[in-house]
């Protein structure tokens, strides 16, 4: 027996304990048990019913740092009340920065592309920490809340560099860049150019793009044309719940969350509370995952030998309820598992069977840098030449657009800045506007510096001070500076400027 690597176990909840019993049997039976030892953590549903609202233990993130590597199965959040996902602060908290699903037709799945022959083999990488997933959300007035969608460029680079080497590794020759920089131009936009800077250094690999919108009508149309698509984080998220549509649903979509110290896998679907203790959840999502994590520490042979027996079993029509041939039999969760086992060493007939290594590896190989002293500050751009150059400043007010504007010229006349505009929810409403345009509570009233005075003249002290004067009459709700970085405007316009 060589020596064997520790993974924290986390089962999960609902049909997680069922599937996850499962999935390990069927290790243990293909030997991957000589290898791997399971250390169980508590996380989940028990955990945060004892009130702890991170819902896992201490030990369980100790355990889970010293690792590396988490099994998980589907963990429910509690609905309401504040208390955040466990499985997106799982990522978040150990930088689990990538998200990668695979989708790929699978004999004895039918679906509408299957039957009409065409086979989708797919990858989506989702970054996996920011964007809206920060979770940083703001009641701003009795009428207006916010959600604040971050996008870094250290955040960028992580992703698109892991999604080229993953691309180069499998061989693609065309990877898509997914966005929506029509409209978000400054964090789409640096998504989208981060990605094509990170492109530089696989010069054999095509990079394309496309606006999300049109890629979701072209994976219904024709999804045989993407082999690989870089997402930002809820794009991605739900890109890859309409892919996992396209290969027969949930059941079969894995997933592994990939960090460059901690990496976590598990099935893309949640706990089906609707069939949670009735042993007969479809295990092979879990599975799947397995096997990328199998992968992911270099037991590849018998990550070979266990999918070519899963497939073999699948094109016999060895099925769970939720899919396959109605005239053959429905296995519960133990029984299809078994029939898996059955198959081991059998290889499968109508698909192409897994290639297995010609010598088997004597032990897993997983291998990661030193664990940091504390938290790490990465950076993509240093020496920025940065300036003030204004404010906007966000209000909590039901007064009409040209009452706000005169009591804002009013406040800002003896300052440095002029009022330039007054916009509703991202439409300008002053100097110009339509009658048209419906306002709520919150404004965003925006001050530039008057003429001859140049950017680089006044630091933040002078806007902060004209937050006073603002403050003293107005409910303020939020505040941003306006600053133009390299002679660029780190802002965008309103809609209508
Ligand atoms: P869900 O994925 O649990 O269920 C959606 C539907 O798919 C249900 O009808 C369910 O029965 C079916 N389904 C899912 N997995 C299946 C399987 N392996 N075999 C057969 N049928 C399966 O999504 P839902 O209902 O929105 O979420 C339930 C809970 O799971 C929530 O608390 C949610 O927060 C959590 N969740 C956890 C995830 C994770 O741990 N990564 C991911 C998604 C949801």
């Amino acid at each position: 027996m060589s020596t064997q690597l520790t993974i924290a176990l986390a089962k999960g909840d609902g049909i997680g304990p069922e599937i996850m019993d499962a999935t390990l049997e069927l290790f243990r039976a293909a030997g991957v048990m000589n290898h791997l030892h399971f250390v169980p953590v508590e996380m989940g549903a028990s955990v945060f019913g004892k009130g702890n609202s991170k819902g896992m233990t201490d030990e369980a993130i100790k355990t889970v740092e010293d690792v590396g590597l988490v099994f998980k199965g589907p963990m429910e959040t509690p609905k309401g009340g504040g208390g955040k996902s466990i499985n997106v602060t799982l990522r978040k908290m150990f930088n689990a920065f990538a998200n990668v699903r695979t989708f790929r037709t699978l004999p004895g799945v039918h679906t509408v592309y299957s039957k009409a022959g065409v086979h989708i083999d797919m990858t989506i990488v989702r970054e996996n920490i920011e964007d809206t997933y920060g979770g940083v959300e703001h009641r701003l007035s009795n009428d207006m809340i916010q959600c604040k969608r971050l996008i870094s460029a250290p955040g960028c680079d992580e992703v698109h560099r892991f999604a080229w080497q993953l691309a180069r590794k499998l061989g693609l020759k065309k990877v898509f860049c997914g966005h929506k920089a029509n409209i978000m131009k400054m964090t789409d936009g640096m998504f989208l150019e981060r990605y094509k800077a990170a492109a530089r250094d696989f010069p054999e690999i095509e990079a394309a793009d496309v606006i999300v919108d049109a890629l979701c009508m072209n994976l219904v149309i024709k999804p045989q044309q993407y082999q690989m698509v870089v997402l930002p984080n809820l794009q991605g998220d739900i890109v890859s719940d309409l892919c996992a549509g396209l290969v027969g649903g949930l059941g079969f979509a894995p997933s592994a969350n990939i960090g460059k110290h901690i990496s976590l896998f598990e099935a893309v679907h949640g706990t089906a509370p609707d069939i949670a203790g009735k042993g007969i959840a479809n295990p092979t999502a879990l599975i799947l995952s397995g096997l990328m994590m199998l992968r992911h520490i270099g037991l590849l042979t018998q990550a070979a030998v266990i999918e070519n027996a899963l497939l073999a079993a699948l094109e016999r029509g060895v099925r769970t309820g939720d899919f396959g041939d109605a005239s053959k039999p429905v296995l519960g969760t133990k029984a299809y598992v078994q029939a898996i086992v059955d198959l081991l060493g059998s290889k499968p007939t109508t698909v192409p069977a897994v290639a297995v290594p010609e010598k088997a590896e004597s032990g897993p190989t997983f291998s990661r840098p030193p664990k940091p002293t504390s938290q790490t500050v990465i950076r993509t751009f240093s020496n920025v030449v940065r300036h003030v150059v204004g404010c906007d400043i966000y209000l909590d007010t039901p007064l009409s657009p040209v009452s706000v504007a005169e009591e804002m010229q009013r406040i800002c006349e003896d300052t440095p800045f002029k009022l330039s505009l007054v916009s509703n929810r991202g439409t300008q409403v002053w100097p110009t506007g339509s009658a048209y345009t419906e306002c709520v509570d919150y404004y965003r009233v925006r001050f530039e510096l008057k003429e001859g005075h140049r950017p680089g003249d006044f630091g933040q002290a002078r806007c902060v001070a004209l937050l006073d004067k603002v403050a003293e009459k107005f409910q303020v709700c939020s505040y941003e500076l306006l600053r133009v970085f390299d002679g660029v405007k780190g802002y965008s316009l309103a809609q209508g400027q």
